[in-house]
């Protein structure tokens, strides 16, 4: 039997964005966070480095808007950029005043905030939590009071399985279980006045990614067949270091520990970014991950193993184990030492720039529908996101979003269909599933990774569609569960990032082609944007 209810705002995501979106929003309605796993498993709990943040007065904000201009690559939306920076200060004090504890100097609690430097910061700006842990305590602080508010509820381990559109506006969604064993899986078509999809990123659609599980691309997904308009899916930014160990997840290796002194250094142990860039190793991300990738090739050619390594064994005065706890830990178990050890490095799929087009207020092409955070896309980062501006962004453009979701008002409407009930998936169509996730990941990684070309591209798109294929058969079935939707949202994602990346035939910020390895600014100083009018094939680039 169908159900239905109603809330005033519906927000997909319990990360920086959609946390700091509800709050803002319980100041007005009643707001429903879901969210696919428990509250904490997101993108932002995983983040290390830090938060970039400008506190300093103006000439510190212009110092931070001319390095996150530069980060991009000739094509950071200013005014997005502008209002992050200008905006960022206020959201960070607030989030302390809410509870976020940042390191400070000295033992009690009241010394200076702490600051590291990443690549391609002209100053060091980032603040950090708990050394190596700030994604986690930005998300226990939002979470802690999130959770204190009356007016907001969350749904954890449920996923939006669908949006319901009438007349060109978002009025409903269906949200079912997405634990393994739920005993109830028929939606319940949840009316709203609007929804903000923050569900970040989708960092699985590669088979080496430092993103969780959870990152699967769903919102992206669900707003795209809804009719929402898709920019800059071709920036996908791949971080230069997470740990490459055989048989161990490609676990994120902060930025941050280039910013206290790592050296990278490759098979011969040669220190080689001064081959690459000035700036060395905290050259820019996409500069810095294309040199790593080169010298592991180049170690392969001369027949040794693909390695390249992160060096801290020079660094004196900062206790390492003290400053990355939570890397170190993880390093102990597989028996490394920041200290003593070089550690194996390589670069895994970590951020994505593009995403669900949006206004600075985060309003999408389709009524009643905003993002923030990773799963929009604003232009703020332009072609290759500064390190630490994620998490900013998720406070800057989530509190933004639910400001204009508060202004626009919209009524409710009624939904004059019930949400479809699934047919649950046999082992046997779980397992197929599986492995056309599986294959995708793969082709996307060795077609659609670091170093493009059209060729390769064409062979990444074969196989999607192949994908895509085996999934549409289970769908017209009738068939559906929590991988199914994954499964359809990364291909979706796929299509999208290969349609992109083949219509920009020029290499810009994390967009490498080799065969077109130069910027061309005159064609392509622009925005791609995909899916306009539902053209699912189609890319077109504009000027913002
Ligand atoms: C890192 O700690 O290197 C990741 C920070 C980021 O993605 O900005």
């Amino acid at each position: 039997m169908e159900k239905s209810s109603q809330v005033d705002y519906l927000v997909m995501g319990a990360g920086v964005a959609g946390l700091r979106a509800a709050i803002e929003l319980a100041r007005h309605g009643e707001v429903l966070v879901v969210t696919k796993e428990s509250l904490g498993e997101s993108n932002t709990h995983y983040a290390q480095g830090g938060i970039a943040v400008a506190m300093e007065g103006d000439a510190d904000e212009s110092l931070h808007l001319d390095d996150t201009l530069k980060a991009g690559d000739g094509i950071v939306y200013r005014p997005a950029a502008e209002a992050l920076v200008a905006e960022g200060p206020q959201r960070v004090a607030e989030l302390m005043e809410w509870g976020a504890v940042f390191d400070r100097e000295g033992n009690t609690g009241d010394g200076a905030l702490l600051r590291t430097r990443e690549g391609a910061h002209s100053l060091p700006r980032i603040l950090h939590a708990n050394g190596d842990a700030t994604g986690a305590e930005i998300s226990r602080s939002l979470v802690a009071f999130a959770r204190a508010h009356p007016r907001i509820r969350f749904a954890e381990w449920t996923m939006v399985s669908g949006l319901v559109v009438a007349d060109g506006r978002i009025i409903a969604a269906d949200v079912a279980s997405a634990a393994a064993a739920a005993a109830d899986s028929t939606p319940d078509r949840i009316l709203v006045r609007s929804l903000l999809i923050a569900s970040g990123g989708a960092g699985q659609v590669y088979a080496e990614t430092t993103n969780p599980a959870v990152a699967t691309g769903d919102g992206i997904a669900l707003a795209a067949q809804a009719g929402a308009e898709l920019a800059d899916m071709e920036f996908y930014q791949f971080h230069p270091t997470a740990l490459s160990l055989p048989g161990v997840p490609r676990f994120l290796l902060s930025e941050a520990l280039r910013g206290e002194g790592a050296y990278l250094r490759n098979e011969s142990g040669e220190r080689f970014m001064d081959r690459y860039h000035p700036q060395l190793e905290l050259a820019p991300r996409d500069v810095v991950a294309r040199a790593i990738a080169a010298e592991g090739k180049a170690a392969a050619i001369s027949g040794g193993p693909r390695a390249v390594y992160l060096d801290m064994r020079h660094v004196t005065g900062i206790d390492l184990h003290r400053r990355f706890p939570g890397i170190s830990a993880f390093l102990a178990r597989h028996g490394l030492d920041l200290a003593r050890d070089l550690i194996p490095v390589r670069p895994a799929a970590h951020y994505l720039m593009g995403g669900i087009r949006t206004d600075l207020e985060g309003r999408s092409n389709l009524r009643g529908l905003y993002a923030a955070g990773e799963a929009a896309c604003t232009g703020v980062h332009g072609a290759n996101r500064l390190a630490s501006n994620s998490l900013l962004e998720g406070l800057v453009f989530g509190a933004r979003a639910a400001r204009s979701m508060l202004a626009d008002g919209l009524p409710f409407v009624d939904a004059d269909t019930p949400a479809a009930v699934p047919i649950p998936l046999s082992a046997d169509e779980e397992q197929r599933v599986e492995k056309l996730i599986a294959d995708l990941r793969t082709a996307m990684w060795d077609y659609a990774g670091l170093l493009r070309q059209h060729s390769l591209l064409l062979e990444g798109l074969a196989s999607q569609q192949e994908c895509a294929d085996g999934l549409r058969k289970l769908v017209r079935e009738g068939k559906g569960s929590r991988r199914l939707s994954e499964a359809r949202a990364l291909s979706s994602v796929a299509h999208a990032i290969l349609h992109a990346a083949l219509a920009r035939t020029e290499s810009r910020g994390a967009h490498f082609r080799n065969d077109f390895s130069q910027r061309d600014d005159e064609q392509f100083r622009k925005h791609s944007i995909f899916n306009r009018g539902g053209s699912a094939n189609k890319v077109v680039f504009e000027e913002w």
